[in-house]
């Protein structure tokens, strides 16, 4: 064993098992503060901060937190720390999940008004978290999305637009397409909305779909669709938006890169293959947390790591609200039901669930290319097929570009309701703002989630007039079939719930409630319509678009709505919500500082904070809310 191979952190990685397995070396013991610590007996007694869960944002604060060397942190993470190709390979979109050990897997319950279908909900489980596995598209919100969350706390809160604009650039590192992929694609962009400092990288790959241009130029056929200067602006419309890439090496860029790999700090640790258990308190305050081996059926092998100064859950959505009420923070009646003894009684903790519906049953065919780009208007069988997939491998393997880098696309619209249903979006506003807020959340609901949800419902009834607020994203992905269309600002609200019986060891019960509330349904009947509309403008008409389903026929109102329950799926792997950020008096699970209601030295960083989805896919508002929660709340 040379010495010389302890001097690059790569290295000392791979050799920590070997150091420990033979500890008769006597290494010195600085050899030992590795990032993985590979046993849980060398977690130390006790740290300042003690991360739970080594995700998006988990990593993005450890990083923040142990910059200065004033603080240490331990990571504990479920997952296993993977750079294998199936984590690192872009891979021409869905490649993330390619890879069924990375991910946790669970069913929802069967949704009622889905024809009793379940849903697999699937969130990152390995070290980097969703970064690791996702579709790598990044885009934010409108200014009016960051708006929303703060206003409930009054009109000087900083989770505003303004108050998050600064994190949102200094969460990514922005390299402009390169000249001629800008000039040959049209991509507009301003770096003014971008920086230049983290090690998370958004770039653009040199290839993108021929079509696209055209997709996005027939946009300007549509009234009120706007062309904004940048993804990253704020503002709805059509834009190009990068992708999280690294682009020296055309590789996923993610949290464990950005915020891990080549950082060698005695201060920073992690252990993987870990799961938390649950937050133990002295009094009302967290003081540390109870970790077991990731596959453990009971607690017999048990940790326990204290917490100078604080506990931050960075679980995510789905596994954030099952510690804390494992933990005995959550709503009384279900902590009491699952014999937990109740540390805080806060009843927002898995309440206010929401995802992205997904897919609304309307497909196009007829824009058809050939292995060069060549249009055929009449030939369906072209688009994306074998030969072309062949063609894109072979290029990809020669130089690690071409189209198997574009990921999952890098053009979209997102466009507001008004556009979308300029005749009825006033109605629609109007019959859900007269709803009692009550009458769709599950019964019984606490009086303050009650209240909460009045609130959000105002404050949506306003977005779904608004030309500033985007509802509507349709994935362009350079050809004629309808994909990915995304409803951005569902009203219907699920739960995330520990099972009473087994609260620690057996997944918990997700529900989506998908359209339990009618206005989903009324909205994304206008969302086919205008789908419709978009594939009869002129600028298209060149390039025959067909329906293939549901078919031109179907138009009633009724016979639309059994398109949407047939075919959505609550989830775009956009879950958020289960704790969110918001006055406790509204259902609120944490305060503007992300500190848990109710007790002290606890507090959430992950996507289950945000109280409202925003108008875009989420990865890229959760780095900036790390960021944020890491200046504010901690340094
Ligand atoms: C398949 C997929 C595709 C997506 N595509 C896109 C996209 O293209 N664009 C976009 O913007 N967004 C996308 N997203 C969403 C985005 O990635 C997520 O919103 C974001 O990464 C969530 O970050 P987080 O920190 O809240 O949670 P995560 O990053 O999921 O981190 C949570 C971490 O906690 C760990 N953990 C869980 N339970 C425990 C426990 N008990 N003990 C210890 N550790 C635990 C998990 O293993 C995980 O590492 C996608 C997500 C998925 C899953
Ligand atoms: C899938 O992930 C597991 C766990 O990280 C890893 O051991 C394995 O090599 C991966 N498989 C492939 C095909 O990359
Ligand atoms: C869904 O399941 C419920 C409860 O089992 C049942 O009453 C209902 O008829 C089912 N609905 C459909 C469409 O199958
Ligand atoms: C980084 O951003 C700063 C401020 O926007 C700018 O002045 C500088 O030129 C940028 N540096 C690089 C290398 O792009
Ligand atoms: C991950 O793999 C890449 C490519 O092989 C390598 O350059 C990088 O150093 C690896 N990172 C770590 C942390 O091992
Ligand atoms: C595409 O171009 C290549 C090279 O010019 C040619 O050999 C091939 O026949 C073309 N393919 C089609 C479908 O036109
Ligand atoms: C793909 O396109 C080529 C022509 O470019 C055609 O010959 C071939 O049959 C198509 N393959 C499939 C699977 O449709
Ligand atoms: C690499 O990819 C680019 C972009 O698609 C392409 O123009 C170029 O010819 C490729 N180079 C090689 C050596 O394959
Ligand atoms: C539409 O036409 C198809 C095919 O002819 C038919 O099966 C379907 O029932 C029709 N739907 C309506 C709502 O008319």
């Amino acid at each position: 064993m040379a010495r010389s191979s302890y001097s690059t952190p790569k290295v000392l990685f791979g050799l920590v098992v070997s150091v420990v397995v033979s500890s008769a070396l006597a290494l010195p013991s600085s050899l030992y503060n590795s990032k993985i610590l590979s046993r849980a007996e060398q977690v130390k007694d006790e740290y300042d901060y003690i991360i739970v869960g080594g995700g998006t944002a988990g990593l993005t604060v450890a990083d923040r937190l142990t910059e200065d060397g004033k603080y240490s942190v331990l990571v504990i993470e479920y997952g296993s720390f993977d750079n294998s190709t199936s984590v690192t390979t872009i891979g021409g979109g869905g490649g993330g999940i390619g890879n069924a050990s990375h991910l946790f897997i669970l069913n929802s319950v069967p949704q009622p008004n889905l024809m009793n279908k379940t849903t697999a909900v699937i969130v990152g489980k390995l070290l980097g978290g969703s970064s690791a596995v996702n579709g790598l598209q990044f885009h934010r919100g409108q200014e009016e999305d960051y708006d929303r969350w703060g206003s409930p706390f009054g009109p000087d809160s900083d989770w505003s637009w303004k108050g998050i604009l600064p994190y949102f650039k200094k969460a990514l590192q922005f390299t402009p397409p390169n000249p001629d992929t800008a000039a040959a694609l049209n991509i507009d962009y301003d770096e003014t909305y971008w920086g230049n400092t983290s090690n998370v990288h958004a770039s653009f790959p040199t290839f993108n779909w021929p079509m696209l241009k055209t997709e996005m130029a027939a946009f300007g056929d549509i009234p009120g669709a706007k062309f904004p200067p940048d993804s990253g602006a704020g503002k709805p419309g059509v834009f190009w938006y990068p992708t999280s890439a690294d682009p020296a090496t055309m590789t996923r860029s993610h949290s464990r890169t950005g915020h891990w790999d080549n950082i060698d700090r005695d201060n920073y640790e992690t252990i993987t293959g870990s799961k938390v258990l649950k937050v133990f308190f002295e009094g009302e305050s967290a003081s540390g947390v109870v970790f077991v081996p990731n596959n453990a059926k009971s607690d017999v092998d048990s940790t326990t790591v204290k917490a100078r100064k604080e506990v931050i859950i960075s679980a995510g959505t789905i596994h954030t609200p099952q510690i804390l009420q494992a933990s005995g923070v959550g709503p009384k009646s279900l902590l009491e039901s699952a014999s937990i003894s109740v540390v805080a009684d806060v009843p927002g903790v898995g309440q206010n669930f929401q995802d992205h519906p997904f897919r609304i049953g309307v497909t196009y065919t007829s824009i058809a290319l050939d292995d060069n780009f060549t249009v055929h208007p009449d030939r369906t069988d072209l688009q994306l097929n074998a030969t072309f997939k062949a063609l894109a491998d072979a290029e990809f393997a020669a130089n690690r570009s071409g189209p198997l880098t574009i990921a999952s696309g890098n053009a979209a619209c997102f466009l507001p309701f008004p556009v979308i249903a300029p005749e009825r979006f006033g109605a629609i506003a109007a019959s859900y703002e007269s709803q009692d807020p009550a009458s769709y959340l599950p019964v019984d609901s606490h009086p303050t989630i009650v209240a909460g949800y009045a609130a959000q419902q105002a404050s949506l009834a306003k977005a779904l007039r608004s030309y500033k607020s985007a509802y509507y994203n349709l994935f362009l992905g350079g050809g004629p079939s309808e994909g990915a269309l995304v409803f951005l600002h569902p009203v219907s609200r699920g739960t995330i719930n520990i099972v009473p019986s087994d609260p620690f060891f057996t997944e918990p019960v997700v529900d989506y409630r998908a359209l339990t509330n009618p206005t989903d349904i009324d909205i994304m009947v206008e969302f086919i319509r205008f789908t419709r509309r978009y594939f009869a403008v002129p600028s298209l008409a060149q390039f025959q678009p067909r329906e293939t389903a549901p078919g031109l026929n179907v138009t009633s109102d009724s016979d639309l709505a059994e398109v949407v329950k047939n075919n959505i799926s609550p989830s775009t792997f956009h879950p958020v919500g289960t704790a969110a950020m918001a006055p406790r008096e509204l259902g609120g699970v944490v305060d503007e500082d992300l500190l848990v209601y109710g007790v002290k030295k606890l507090s959430v960083v992950d996507a289950s904070i945000i109280p409202t989805l925003p108008g875009a896919y989420t990865q890229e508002t959760v780095y900036a809310l790390a960021e944020k929660a890491s200046f504010k709340t901690f340094l």
